[in-house]
């Protein structure tokens, strides 16, 4: 099968489910977001409908981060309201999945006796069988399998869009091992999608209204999947999605240094729809701690990456990941960092304390103290925000490409992403959600910028 229309399918309903309400809570990444999507579809072939409350619900589930302590935590402070809620309401069925369910979960099923279901990431289309036994009585299920079957092929092929913006998982997994990461272990190995599975479910989403895809992975750009024609490259891939008529933007993320290959850097310069935003973590500026993180490149080898993808595409939006506190770290370390972003100057940023993740080689190490790790954030974090503003305040005068997302606050206000991913207001009593538009930007406010419709 060729064309987009006769792929899509609609898995044959069950609807064993029929008139259940199922609530989701997403934690961490973007690819949590589209996990959570892709599972409330399967979901919603079996029958459930999606609502915006545990309350209301009839089955509840969590998809969890590991990535760092604090976001593992709230998963059990949810678990324990919801002990108290299916106390009241002893038909409600509670699910866990993302990464806390990969890494603990025999241990989730022993601290939190009311879970039903336990379903790692590789696992989740075996979730609706799961939920079926679980309203047939059966508890504490545990499916954290990295399975021969590709969950992809045993999802429905229908997806809802909701909205001009959508995500693509194209890569999943990573072999990198950074000394702090507990992706390896909870994602698993790099794993690329076929090409041709992706061309389709970009068609389908375009079809269903989206223009702006965000393709996703662990390691998006150490993707090498099967084209055609041999295997392709991310930019080789980003080549094929620009040929989809209607997809006017397209982005990836997250990446990594090592794997920014000469196609994809030219593509940057090449690719009208490949968008100039690209977040590319450095975790640190010292050369002795990047070593130490294992990251396998020094400071100047990312600051001339720097150069060579701002040669290709001069506006590109730069955007990053630090830890601040990495075991070993001193003030000259630190201080190294803060000399990197002044060198690169970010448009956004994203910015951690160190937290030890069990099982990695890092948490064997001796942490630096809480506090001084507190102050070397906030002051990195200081440095990034003020050339956020800087950056974001420089687009005033300038021409974007907006894509309307949804309506503003005011009366005939939309709200849209620009190229470079700003939040815009525009006041357009003519504009439509879904309509890429020229603005000029006019003012740029806490966090986002306005705007004038030119074209
Ligand atoms: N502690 C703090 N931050 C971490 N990250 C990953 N693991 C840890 C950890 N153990 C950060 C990195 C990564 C981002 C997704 O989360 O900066 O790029
Ligand atoms: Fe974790 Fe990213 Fe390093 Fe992979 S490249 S181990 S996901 S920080």
């Amino acid at each position: 099968m060729t064309s987009a229309k006769t792929d899509i399918t609609i898995a044959e309903p069950a609807q064993n489910g029929q008139g259940k309400k199922l609530f989701i809570k997403t934690y961490g990444c973007q690819m949590n977001v589209y996990d959570s999507e892709r599972m409330a579809e399967a979901m919603g072939s079996d029958g459930y409908t999606q609502v915006e409350s545990a309350e209301a619900a009839d089955m509840v589930l969590i998809n969890t981060c590991h990535i760092r302590e604090k976001a593992s935590e709230k998963l059990y402070s949810d678990l324990g309201r919801l002990r108290k809620l299916k106390k009241n309401k002893p038909d409600l069925k509670i699910g866990v999945a993302g990464c806390v369910a990969q890494a603990e979960g025999a241990e989730i099923l022993r601290r939190a006796p009311q879970v039903d279901v336990v379903v790692g990431p590789q696992a989740y289309h075996r979730l609706p069988a799961m939920a079926r036994a679980a309203r047939e009585g059966q508890t504490q299920q545990l499916d954290t399998d990295f399975p021969a079957e590709d969950k992809f092929d045993n999802l429905p092929k229908l997806r809802a869009a909701r909205g001009p913006m959508a995500f693509l998982t194209v890569q999943e997994g990573c072999d990198k091992f950074c000394a702090f990461c507990v992706v390896p272990y909870t994602r698993g190995a790099e794993v690329s999608r076929p090409a041709a599975r992706i061309l389709d479910e970009a068609r389908a989403l375009v079809e269903r209204g989206v223009r702006d895809i965000t393709l996703l992975g662990q390691n998006v750009n150490g993707y090498h999947g099967a084209g055609a024609a041999g295997d392709l490259t991310l930019a080789g891939l980003i080549r094929e999605l620009a040929k989809v008529d209607g997809l006017l933007r397209i982005r990836y993320t997250t990446s990594h240094p090592n794997d920014m290959g000469d196609d994809l850097i030219a593509a940057h310069g090449e690719v009208v729809q490949l968008m100039p935003y690209l977040h590319l973590p450095v975790q640190s500026g010292s050369d002795k701690i990047l070593k130490a993180m294992n990251r396998k490149h020094t400071a100047e080898q990312y600051l001339r990456l720097i150069e060579r993808i701002r040669a290709a595409r001069p506006d590109i939006l730069l955007s990053s990941d630090f830890i601040a506190g990495f075991p070993g770290e001193t003030d000259s370390d630190h201080a190294a960092t803060m000399d990197l972003i002044r060198a690169v100057g970010f448009g956004a940023a994203y910015s951690f304390k160190y937290s030890a993740r069990p099982g990695t080689p890092a948490a064997e190490k001796a942490e630096v103290d809480s506090d001084i790790a507190d102050a070397r954030l906030q002051e990195m974090q200081a440095l990034l925000s003020s050339q956020q503003y800087g950056l974001q305040a420089a687009m005033v005068g300038r021409e974007v490409g907006v894509l309307y997302e949804k309506a503003g606050r005011l009366d005939d206000q939309l709200v849209g992403k620009s190229d470079h991913l700003h939040a815009v207001h525009v006041t357009d009593p003519a504009g439509k959600i879904g309509e890429l538009v020229r603005v000029k930007i006019t003012a740029s406010v806490t966090n986002s910028l306005k705007g004038q419709r030119i074209g």
